[in-house]
């Protein structure tokens, strides 16, 4: 059998993910729109073996055990499923993420995974169909399957949910400064979180206006490259995904006292000219996004206030590519 390697960037989305429609096939209940990132991806490896008597994962080197694979055999079943091939894998992954940063995430591995274990298998995919593959592993990789700006259109069943690339070559000097204020493990994980968002906050059906609000406005500022009505969009977005994890029963919160504090140095730099805009996914690290002449002036003053190693400055990322 043939191993297959892939390598996918994860993404920062603009307009967020947060609430699924079907937890099985894994439909969200809005679209959402990101960028895909150059600093951060995953490279892996996928062969299937006939003399393997269970899947063998490999992550940063250590052999998970069950229940930590399950996610991981879940998709290689769906693989499975798909190619007719009944073999047992090796999966080695490894995740390219400036160390202990926290920011590792599901997306850039489950977008390499559908592409090393599709291949693998025997399945020629078109980019359109390893995006819904990737899907079934996490939704935020359905959309780094491409580079550039993606949107995942929600659509209404496993063949319309799927991600198209809005700008794949992103011609603008734009970047993204991942500030690293907790390298842990988040508490509560986004499935859970949004799970809990969906079922319990009353500002969920306003949520679902918002998204498609949202997504009418920055759609058209992301062409004409209208870094203030992007920026505006993005932020707002990310606090109003914020308010559903505090209007949840039981209430949660992804911030901690740093979060607080980089969100006010945002306005504060805002303020003196230095035009930026502030995201987060689920857990305490701020994502910055900012035109790259004011990078000097901006990560200079988040490396004086949380520390030079905790500043770390990404920039449009490729899509999905082999290697192998
Ligand atoms: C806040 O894709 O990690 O980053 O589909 O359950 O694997 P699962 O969740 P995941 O959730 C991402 C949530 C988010 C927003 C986003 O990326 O759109």
């Amino acid at each position: 059998m043939t191993a297959v390697t892939a390598r996918a960037h994860t993404n920062i989305a603009l307009v967020k993910y947060w609430g699924k429609a079907d937890p099985n096939l894994m439909l969200p209940q809005t679209s959402s729109l990101s960028l895909t990132l150059d600093q951060f991806y995953t490279d892996t490896t996928v062969e299937f073996d006939p003399r393997l008597t269970h899947d063998m994962v490999r992550i940063n080197a250590q052999l998970l055990a069950a229940p930590a694979s399950q996610k991981v055999v879940d998709f290689l079943n769906i693989v499975r499923e798909q190619s007719g091939q009944s073999a047992f894998a090796h999966v080695t992954s490894v995740n390219h993420v400036p160390t202990a940063a926290g920011l590792a995430s599901s997306a850039s591995a489950f977008a390499a995974m559908a592409g090393a274990a599709s291949r693998a298998a025997g399945l020629e995919l078109t980019p359109r169909a390893l995006s819904r593959l990737a899907r079934r592993g996490s939704g935020s990789a359905t959309r780094s399957i491409y580079g550039g700006f993606v949107e995942w259109q929600a659509g209404s069943d496993d063949h319309t949910s799927l991600a198209i690339p809005l700008q794949e070559t992103v011609d603008w000097p734009i970047a993204v400064v991942a500030l690293v204020l907790d390298p842990h493990h988040k508490r509560i994980s986004s499935r859970q979180g949004m799970q809990s968002s969906v079922t319990t906050s009353p500002y969920y059906p306003a949520w679902k206006t918002v998204v498609a609000q949202d997504l009418a406005t920055i759609k058209p500022a992301i062409l004409h490259q209208d870094f203030s009505t992007m920026g505006e969009v993005l932020e707002s977005n990310a606090m109003r995904m914020h308010a559903l994890t505090l209007s949840a029963q039981p209430p949660y919160s992804y911030f901690n006292g740093d979060t607080l504090r980089a969100m006010d140095t945002v306005r504060v730099l805002r303020q003196a000219g230095q035009e930026c805009y502030y995201t987060l996914d689920a857990g305490p690290n701020l994502k910055v996004f900012c035109q790259t002449p004011d990078l000097p002036t901006i990560t200079q003053k988040f490396a004086e206030q949380f520390g030079a190693e905790h500043v770390i400055v990404a920039h449009p990322g490729p899509g999905l590519r082999f290697l192998s």
